[in-house]
């Protein structure tokens, strides 16, 4: 096959394909079989592997993923993203009108009224028509680059056919995740658990809400998960540098002519009556839709009347988001039950009779603990109201004393562990009741092993939940040390357990002996050592000894190291237990220095200067690109900007920062005289 051959048929192909695509998508209409369809793409993501030059920018092979990133890059927005000011009653809505009409004086106007999609805000490029970066909301100023994840999202046009359009422009929407979707994926990790379940592997957790599963899809490093994830992108915005639209409606109309995904439910209305109006309509409305929305956003239409409005800091004048509230529910308190975690906090749970909220059944609610029982004065029995916290976890907000029954008793908070029947203690100025029998009580002892095997400590995957509890109860571990001292027999004991998941479980404690010193910190769960404190301890005392041995000022001169971290590490060395504990994993192999990680340093060649790298590199993956830049003593910026010496620029770099290059006077230089550089 030519070149010229190639580059024929991959033009062919990706243009077919995207035709399918298309009348799939929109019109939820194929031409063709299934079958002949993937024929199609597999021939075109072969030949691209073998000519990757030709890949169009919008090759309907984004769309499938496959893409990995490691690492995001962080990308300074052309225009801040402001975020709206938000209000939960009609007052302050006629108070915002009311503003609104004082400044417009005696002009008409006119508003948007939108549904406020709860997701995840993007930012997309388009230059030349093509879509070049997609960019998360971040901070407001930066934010990360996910060009490639959003490349799968159908609602997402890659290329533009529209001549209204000016060939470079910002559109933003929001990035959300159908409830069918996020079901679904819940559905899979239950099925998952079946089978971790039955290998006593550590259990998935399940996607939270389907806004936490869009930011987490967002930033996922392989695409092709995102791709079968099912993500939808509504636009909402759009910005140029030259006004090309007079309002926000025609904007609106423009981008779904040109394919853009834009919600059908938005209305225009000529007053504020009218707009509360809309409101009342979706209270309810709302819950019909195929996705979570949080509000309503009201947006002046006219785009020379937003210009009159302008900004405050932080939002746009011209526009306000009418937040709902969370839904509430009257059920009624069946009991409390008291649980007790790894350290031995005692959290009273309600238990309630089964009642419907935001759309799934809630059995159960935090009641975080004593205050909150003294707060809301609970009584056995009582009629309660229930909301969802942010739409997650449900809480108890109050009680409906109307409906209290005579002679109902006050629900009292224990006063022996429930677990091991200690008196429980509070101390000083905490909240929380705590069970003191820290070496005796099952939850706590398994909750610390537990903690130890989590991902951010020894990272034991191979172990579970299940299994701890199992080899807990039969008294094969009593602490972690005892894990480094289980054998296969004593696995292949019981029930369920084979060879291959009994090998797995030993593999992975093996494994963890190589985890670095800020790991086993952390795991031993230290109070107050966190996952932060527990690196800064390791980097800073460098190893187990010194760190014994410092006194509470030696501990309080390490860096964000306060006196209750101190005092608890040192309440910890000076128990006995916890010293021989420490010596069993020492001799078990557990890594109790801290490893330096010094990059290697291969010249000087690039002291004082600084760098920035865009586009596709023959030599190196970007990553790969940044460290060669740093072993020679160079440093890597995050943009454009008077502080950049270089721009490296590589195939397809980006071209406003080519522009914003040229403009700044910074040195546009090409993969090869880089590499003369450091020759
Ligand atoms: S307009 C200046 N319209 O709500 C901000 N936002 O704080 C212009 N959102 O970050 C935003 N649906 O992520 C707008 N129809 C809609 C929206 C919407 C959801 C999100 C967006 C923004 C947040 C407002």
């Amino acid at each position: 096959m030519t070149m010229t051959t190639a580059q024929a048929e991959i033009a062919e192909l990706s243009e077919k394909i995207n035709y399918y695509n298309e009348k799939y998508y929109q019109s939820h209409t194929s031409e063709i079989t299934d079958y002949e369809f993937d024929m199609l793409l597999n021939r075109l993501i072969e030949l691209e592997k073998q000519f990757p030059q030709f890949a169009q920018p919008d090759s309907p092979t984004n769309r499938v993923g496959g893409g990995i990133t490691k690492n995001f890059a962080t990308v300074t927005h052309k225009r801040p993203m402001l975020s709206l000011s938000n209000t939960y009653n009609e007052q302050d809505l006629r108070d915002f009108d009311e503003r609104i009409k004082k400044a417009l004086g005696n002009e008409e106007y006119e508003y948007i009224c939108e549904l406020k999609f709860d997701g995840v805000a993007m930012s997309l490029h388009y230059e030349n028509q093509v879509l070049s970066t997609a960019v998360t909301r971040g901070d407001g100023e930066q934010g990360d680059d996910v060009t490639t994840n959003i490349k799968t999202i159908h609602t997402v046009p890659l290329r533009i056919h529209y001549e209204a359009l000016p060939t470079s422009f910002e559109v933003r929407g929001e990035v959300i995740m159908p409830h069918d979707s996020f079901d679904k994926i819940n559905d899979e990790i239950a099925k998952e658990n079946e089978q971790r379940a039955k290998e006593g592997k550590k259990l998935l957790t399940f996607l939270a809400n389907p806004r936490n599963a869009t930011s987490g899809t967002v930033k996922m490093q392989d695409s092709a998960v995102v791709a079968k994830r099912n993500l939808m992108l509504y636009s909402y915005d759009f910005l140029s540098d030259n006004q090309v639209f007079a309002s926000h409606e025609e904007s609106l109309t423009a981008l779904k002519k040109a394919n853009f995904h834009i919600s059908a439910d938005y209305e225009k209305c000529k007053n504020i009556d009218e707009v509360i109006g809309f409101i009342n309509r979706w209270e309810t409305k709302r819950y019909d839709l195929p996705m979570d929305t949080d509000g309503i956003v009201v947006k002046i239409n006219s785009y020379a009347q937003r210009e009159l409005l302008g900004f405050t800091a932080k939002s746009p004048r011209w526009a306000i988001a009418y937040k709902y509230k969370a839904e509430n529910a009257a059920t009624i308190l069946e009991s409390v039950t008291f649980q007790v975690g790894r350290t031995g906090a005692v959290t009273p749970v309600a238990n309630l009779k089964a009642v419907k909220l935001a759309g799934t059944t809630v059995k159960r609610a935090t009641l975080h603990n004593a205050n909150e029982i003294s707060r809301l004065d609970l009584h056995a029995g009582d009629t309660v109201f229930v909301q969802k916290a942010g739409e997650i976890i449900p809480q108890v907000m109050s009680v409906d004393l109307a409906k209290r029954q005579q002679g109902a008793l006050p629900i009292q908070f224990v006063t022996n562990c429930p677990e091991c029947n200690t008196l429980l203690i509070r101390k000083e100025g905490e909240v929380a009741y705590l069970c003191p029998n820290e070496k005796g009580c099952p939850p706590q002892i398994k909750g610390k092993i537990e903690h130890f095997i989590s991902r951010k400590a020894m990272d034991i995957d191979s172990l579970g939940e299940k299994t701890i509890e199992i080899f807990f109860k039969q008294g094969i571990i009593g602490n972690v040390a005892d894990l480094y001292k289980i054998t296969k027999e004593d696995i292949l004991k019981f029930e369920g357990f084979k060879e291959t998941s009994a090998n797995n479980i030993l593999a992975g404690i093996e494994n963890s002996k190589q985890k670095p010193f800020k790991n086993v910190l952390f795991g031993l769960g230290i109070r107050f050592v966190g996952e932060t404190v527990a690196e800064k301890l390791a980097n800073f005392f460098k190893n187990i000894a010194n760190l014994q041995q410092a006194t509470i000022e030696e501990l309080t001169t390490a860096p964000e190291i306060g006196e209750k971290i101190a005092q608890s590490l040192i309440e910890y060395f000076k128990d006995t237990d916890n010293l021989s504990l420490i010596e069993s994993l020492k001799s078990a192999g557990l890594q109790f220095t801290a490893q330096d990680e010094e990059k290697p340093q291969l010249s000087n060649k690039l002291i004082g200067r600084t760098f920035l790298v865009s586009g596709v590199f023959a030599n190196f993956e970007r990553d790969a690109f940044k460290d060669v830049i740093e072993a020679h003593g160079g440093k890597v910026l995050s943009g454009v900007s008077g502080k950049l010496n270089y721009l490296v620029a590589g195939e397809n770099a980006g071209s406003s920062k080519l522009e914003k290059a040229q403009k700044l006077g910074v040195q546009v230089i090409s993969e090869s005289q880089f590499l003369e550089m450091i020759q």
